[in-house]
C-alpha cells in the first residue's frame, strides 16, 4: 500500500530547501550591502587623497599664476584609469586649469564646500565627484575637483549577483542531498510505519511487524516499542480468541447435555405419567365395582371413604393428563401458518357459553385477527387463557372478556386477554408460567396449575414470550406475542 505519496520526505526536502535558500539570500544580501557602503567609503578616501596631493602641488603655480604648471600637475591623474575629469578653480571662482580623459568638453555637476569644511563629496549616477580646498597659511587659494568613474561598482555588483545565484544553487543541490540522505534515514521508517499501522488498522493482522532499521537512534526505538506493542496486542487477541472459543465450545458442550437431560426428563415423566394411567383406572374402576356390588354391606362412612377414593383417582387422572399434554407440546413439531384467530377465539367462546349456558359473560373479540402460528397450538394457547378468563370472572355479576391485538410502533404484533375477574397479587406474576403454581384455592376455584406452563412452552416455542399484569380483584390481562 502507498502512503500519500512519502509527503514526509516532500516535506522535509521542501523546508531544506526553503531554509537554505532563505539564509543563503540574506548572506548574499547584507555581505553585498556591506561591501558597497566599504567600497563607496574606500573610493572616496582614494578620490580625496588624490585632490589633496593636487591641492598641495598646485599652490605655486597658483600663487605664480603659472597655468601649465598646474595642468601639469593635474595631467597626473591620467595614471588612474577611474578619474575622468579634474579641474582647478581659484579663490574667485575662475577656472585655472583642467583634464579629460576623454576629448569632450563635458564638465560634471559640482558639489560647494560648505564653510568651515575642507572637502565636498557628490555622488552622481556612476560617478562620484570631490571638491578639495587648496588652503595655503590658512588661506584659500581655490579648489580641485576631481570626478571619477563608478562603473566599477555596477560591475562587483553583477559579479556578486553571479557568485550568489551559483553558490544558491550548489546548496539547492546539496539541501537535495541532504533530504534524500534524510528520508532515507528517518523519513523512509517512519513513512514505513505509518503504512503499517494503517495496514493493521484494515486488516486487523497483528502478526505484522515493522523492519528496524538496524541503527541506534530514536527511529529504532520508535519501532521497537512499536513491535512490542503489537506483540502485546497479538497475545491478547489470541487469548481472547481462545477463550472465546472455548466458552463457546463449553456452552455448547452444556447445551447438548441440557437437551439431552431435558429430552431424557420429558419421556421419563411421558412413561410415568402414562404408566400411572393403568393403576389409576382400575383404582377407579374396582372402587366403582365395589360401590355398586357391594352397596348393601356398606355402612355410609365406607361408602363416603369409595366416593371419595374414586374422586382422587378422577383428580390424578386430570393431572396425568394435562402431564401428558404438557409434553405432547415440547415434542410436537411446529408448522406454522395463517391462522384466524378471531375465529378461534369465537369457537372457544361458543364452547365456553354451552358448558355453562347459566352465565352472563360478554365477550368482545376483535374483528379480522390474523396470527402466523401452528393452528392447533394455537388453539391450545386461547383454549387456556380464555378457559383461564372465563373460570376466574365466575363469582362476578356481569363479566367481560375481552381479546385484542396492540401493535405497538415497531414492535411484534402483541395479542392480549382481558377479564374483570378476580386477579392476583402482581409480585407473583411470573410464577403463574411454572407448572402446579397456582395462586388461589382449590376451593375458590378448580384446576391443576398446568395451563400456564403449557402456554409458555407453545409461546417460547414459537419464539415469542408471555406474560401478566393484574391486581388482586381488579381482574388480569394476560399478553403474548409469536
Ligand atoms: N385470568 C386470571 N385471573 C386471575 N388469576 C389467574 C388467571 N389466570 C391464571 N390465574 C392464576 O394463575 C394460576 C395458574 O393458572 P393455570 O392456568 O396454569 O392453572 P389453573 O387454571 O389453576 O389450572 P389448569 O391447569 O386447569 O389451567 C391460577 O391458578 C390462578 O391463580
Ligand atoms: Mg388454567
Amino acid at each position: 500500500m502507498r502512503l500519500p505519496n512519502q509527503k514526509l520526505s516532500r516535506n522535509v526536502t521542501l523546508i531544506n530547501l526553503l531554509v537554505s535558500a532563505a539564509a543563503l539570500l540574506l548572506a548574499c544580501a547584507a555581505f553585498v550591502g556591506y561591501d558597497q557602503i566599504s567600497f563607496r567609503r574606500s573610493m572616496v578616501s582614494e578620490v580625496s587623497v588624490r585632490a589633496q596631493i593636487i591641492a598641495s602641488n598646485s599652490v605655486s603655480a597658483i600663487l605664480f599664476n603659472d597655468a601649465t604648471s598646474a595642468r601639469s600637475t593635474l595631467s597626473a591623474l591620467s595614471a588612474s584609469a577611474d578619474v575622468m575629469w579634474a579641474g582647478i578653480c581659484t579663490a574667485q571662482g575662475k577656472s585655472f586649469a583642467l583634464y579629460q580623459r576623454t576629448g569632450t568638453d563635458r564638465v560634471p555637476a559640482l558639489p560647494s564646500i560648505a564653510p568651515g569644511q575642507m572637502q565636498s563629496v557628490l555622488f552622481g549616477n556612476g560617478d562620484i565627484v570631490l571638491a578639495r580646498a587648496i588652503i595655503f597659511r590658512g588661506r584659500s587659494l581655490g579648489t580641485v575637483y576631481v570626478e571619477s568613474d563608478l562603473s566599477t561598482i555596477a560591475q562587483r555588483r553583477k559579479e556578486y549577483a553571479a557568485i550568489a545565484l551559483a553558490v544558491l544553487l550548489a546548496s539547492m543541490v546539496a539541501a537535495l542531498l541532504v533530504s534524500w540522505l534524510f528520508a532515507k534515514s528517518v523519513a523512509d521508517p517512519i513513512v514505513g510505519l505509518a503504512a503499517l499501522t494503517r495496514d493493521i488498522t484494515e486488516h486487523k493482522d497483528y502478526s505484522a511487524r515493522a523492519i528496524p532499521t538496524g541503527r541506534n537512534d530514536e527511529v529504532t526505538l520508535l519501532i521497537g516499542s512499536f513491535n512490542d506493542m503489537l506483540g502485546q496486542i497479538e497475545r491478547r487477541d489470541r487469548a481472547l480468541r481462545e477463550a472465546r472459543a472455548d466458552l463457546e465450545r463449553r456452552v455448547e458442550e452444556r447445551t447438548a447435555q441440557l437437551t439431552h437431560a431435558n429430552k431424557e426428563l420429558e419421556s421419563f415423566s411421558y412413561s410415568v405419567s402414562h404408566d400411572l394411567r393403568a393403576p389409576l383406572r382400575s383404582i377407579d374402576g374396582f372402587s366403582q365395582a365395589l360401590l355398586e356390588d357391594y352397596d348393601a354391606k356398606l355402612d355410609a362412612a365406607g361408602k363416603d371413604y369409595l366416593r371419595r377414593i374414586r374422586a382422587s383417582a378422577q383428580r390424578m387422572g386430570v393431572l396425568i393428563d394435562d402431564l401428558l399434554n404438557l409434553g405432547r407440546v415440547s415434542r410436537a413439531t411446529i408448522q406454522k401458518e395463517k391462522v384466524d384467530a378471531t375465529a378461534l377465539a369465537e369457537s372457544i367462546a361458543a364452547d365456553l357459553r354451552r358448558a355453562q349456558p347459566g352465565r352472563e359473560v360478554e365477550f368482545r373479540i376483535e374483528k379480522g385477527m390474523e396470527a402466523w402460528a401452528d393452528p392447533g397450538l394455537l388453539r391450545i394457547v386461547l383454549d387456556n387463557l380464555l378457559n383461564n378468563a372465563w373460570k376466574f370472572t365466575s363469582k362476578r355479576g356481569h363479566a367481560s372478556i375481552e381479546f385484542g391485538l396492540r401493535r405497538d410502533n415497531g414492535g411484534p404484533a402483541c395479542y392480549f386477554v382481558r377479564d374483570n375477574g378476580a386477579g392476583f397479587d402482581p409480585k407473583y406474576a411470573d410464577r403463574l408460567f411454572g407448572a402446579f403454581q397456582r395462586l388461589h384455592a382449590m376451593t375458590d376455584f378448580a384446576g391443576t396449575g398446568v395451563g400456564l406452563a403449557t402456554v409458555q412452552r407453545i409461546i417460547t416455542r414459537h419464539g415469542g414470550s408471555v406474560w401478566a399484569e393484574s391486581a388482586v380483584d381488579q381482574g388480569a390481562v394476560f399478553y403474548f406475542t409469536l
